[in-house]
């Protein structure tokens, strides 16, 4: 009981998807829920996984190191996909024989301690289909950044396992998942699940925040990376109330005011459509909403505000889930969607797209973020101009997906792709050029100096000294974008060496 936070954590971050039953008709087959590094299936949350040391025959591993820790025991329900891990030093492969169509991956890593190896020194990437997911990756720093992150903004939990979600379009008939060690590093994948999506979750023509005609975002082609996944204004769903295994965490933790809006929820039966709808998301989502009602907000003309940390210079798809669950006429709810300080859409009537009231409706908004940008606001204000006697805005649930380029998925390391250790070698380099200016700095003022002004010449020493270390701080600082932070160079270095 006591991990089950960790796992609701989880959720909030990256997305969970526990296990995956065998579902009717086309997915029966098409569904892979491995636990690694194992020769026994288990059954978790009433499905059941398969140990890949004794895969079916549309599985093939290519090597690794069976790691086992009878010694863990944490979270009571997950625990049994967690005790077991396949280790690597070389690159490994697992190969699906799958049919072609559309797919949720979802990958498992759990920090386990085996052995002599140590998870803290971990590093590797992950490719799938020829599509980068994960390049120098750690897991348990990705752990704990995740963890301070929701803490500083007011959550109290932390995660104990990493979960990453992507989509593909799968147009051959093997999926091919390569996990490869950085140069003498070594990596681990806990547990692997492919679940086939039958409906068309995703429309490729998107409207564009800041206006202008729709985007084709060539979504078939390009890989899709789930980043957040959120029920707003209600609580965590779990994967086992959801079609397609998907968690939706809580938002209040991303939200600028936690309390700046209020939670309301369904007053009468909420129905969709078209049965298929369920793929987008579960009725769950439609039934709770976060509304502008609180008067603080209200007064001050606030907007509701969410903050997201994401990676820079991708595109992003970001689908917001709507339900009018009070009023029951078009125009008279009416409000503005923000994303990035840029309008996504004015007088915004949920009643009218939807085509009424306690009808779930879903809106996909594409951005592209510059190389500089690391986050992702979305915000909803009123919007007066429109002459609605409503204008409080309300949100369902909200995911952000970020879309492949070039064939990655994986963050842009901008500034040191080896992490932010300063390496000897680069400290050695600055070391001598610092020597090396101070012999012609000292050589030059010599110069100048009349021979016999001995006087003059303690001062110079001092002088020197100031400048080579002031040369030798500016050439590590050139190359580490924290050491310019720690020493406030930051504005002043940033101007001088660019996006170094
Ligand atoms: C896994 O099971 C198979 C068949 O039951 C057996 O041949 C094999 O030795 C087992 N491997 C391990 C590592 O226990
Ligand atoms: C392997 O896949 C084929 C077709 O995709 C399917 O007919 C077969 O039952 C699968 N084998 C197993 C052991 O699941
Ligand atoms: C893994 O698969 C990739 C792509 O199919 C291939 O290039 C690579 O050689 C394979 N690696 C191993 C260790 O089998
Ligand atoms: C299992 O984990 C514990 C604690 O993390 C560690 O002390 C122990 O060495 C591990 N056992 C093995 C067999 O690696
Ligand atoms: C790994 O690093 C974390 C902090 O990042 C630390 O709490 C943990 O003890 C480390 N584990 C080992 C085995 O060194
Ligand atoms: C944080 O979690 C701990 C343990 O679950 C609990 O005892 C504590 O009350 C929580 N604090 C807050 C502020 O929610
Ligand atoms: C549901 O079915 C309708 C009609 O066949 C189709 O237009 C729509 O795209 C489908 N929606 C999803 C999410 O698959
Ligand atoms: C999609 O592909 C078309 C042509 O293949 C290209 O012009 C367009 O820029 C692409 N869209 C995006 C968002 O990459
Ligand atoms: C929403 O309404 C339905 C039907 O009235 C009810 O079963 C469900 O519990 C309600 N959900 C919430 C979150 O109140
Ligand atoms: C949006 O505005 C907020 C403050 O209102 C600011 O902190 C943030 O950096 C802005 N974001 C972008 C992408 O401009
Ligand atoms: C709401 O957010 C948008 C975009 O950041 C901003 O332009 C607008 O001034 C905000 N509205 C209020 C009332 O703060």
């Amino acid at each position: 009981m006591r991990k089950v936070q960790g796992m609701e954590v989880l959720g909030l971050l990256f997305l969970v998807m526990i296990p995956v039953f065998v579902r009717t008709g086309k997915a029966e087959t098409n569904t892979f829920l491995i636990n690694c590094g194992t020769n026994s299936s288990v059954n978790v949350d009433d499905r059941r996984w398969v140990g890949d040391l004794a895969p079916d025959s549309n599985l093939t591993v290519s090597s690794g190191i069976v790691a086992t820790n009878s010694t863990f025991n944490g979270d009571s329900i997950y625990a049994p996909l967690y005790r077991t891990a396949r280790f690597f030093t070389n690159s490994l492969n697992y190969t699906f024989k799958v049919a072609r169509e559309s797919y949720f991956l979802r990958l498992h890593f759990y920090p386990l301690s085996f052995q002599d190896y140590d998870v803290n020194q971990s590093s590797f990437s992950v490719v799938a289909n020829g599509l980068k997911l994960v390049s120098n990756f750690k897991v348990p720093s990705e752990i704990s950044h995740s963890s301070s992150y929701l803490q500083s903004s007011g959550t109290n939990s932390s995660s104990f396992v990493l979960i990453k979600e992507y989509f593909f379009d799968v147009d051959t008939d093997v999926f091919v998942i390569e996990f490869i060690p950085a140069k003498g590093s070594f990596g681990f994948v806990s547990a692997i699940e492919i679940v086939p999506v039958v409906d068309n979750v995703f429309v490729d023509s998107v409207n564009k925040v800041g206006g202008g005609a729709n985007s084709y975002l060539n979504l078939s082609k390009r890989g899709i990376e789930t980043m957040y996944r959120l029920n707003v204004g209600g609580s965590e769903i779990k994967s086992s109330d959801d079609e397609l295994w998907r968690t939706w965490g809580v938002d209040s933790g991303y939200m600028l005011t936690a309390d700046a809006g209020s939670e309301t929820t369904n007053s009468s039966t909420i129905t969709f459509t078209s049965a298929n709808e369920t793929s987008v998301a579960p009725l769950l989502v439609y039934e709770t909403a976060r509304t502008m009602s609180n008067a603080q907000v209200l007064e001050k003309r606030f907007n509701m505000s969410w903050k997201f940390e994401v990676d820079p210079d991708f595109d992003y798809l970001i689908r917001l889930h709507f339900c009018e669950l009070d009023v029951d006429k078009a125009n008279q709810r009416i409000f503005r969607i923000y994303i990035n300080n840029q309008t996504a859409a004015d007088r915004f009537d949920v009643f009218s797209k939807a085509g009424g009231k306690n009808t779930p409706y879903h809106q996909d908004y594409f951005d592209v973020l510059s190389p500089k940008i690391n986050t992702l606001w979305i915000q909803l204000g009123p919007d007066t101009a429109g002459g609605a006697s409503v204008t409080d805005a309300f949100l369902n649930g909200l995911e952000i997906f970020k879309l492949s380029r070039n064939g990655n998925l994986a963050r842009i390391e901008i500034h040191n792709p080896e992490g932010n250790k300063m390496s000897m070698s680069q400290i050695l380099l600055a070391g001598i050029g610092a020597a090396l200016f101070m012999l012609i700095f000292c050589f030059c003022k010599r110069r100048r100096n009349k021979p016999g002004d001995t006087k003059n010449n303690s001062p110079d020493g001092g002088h020197c000294f100031f400048m080579g270390l002031l040369l030798i701080v500016l050439l590590i600082a050139r190359d580490h974008r924290e050491v310019r932070i720690q020493l406030g160079l930051w504005p002043l270095l940033e101007l001088v060496v660019g996006s170094h």
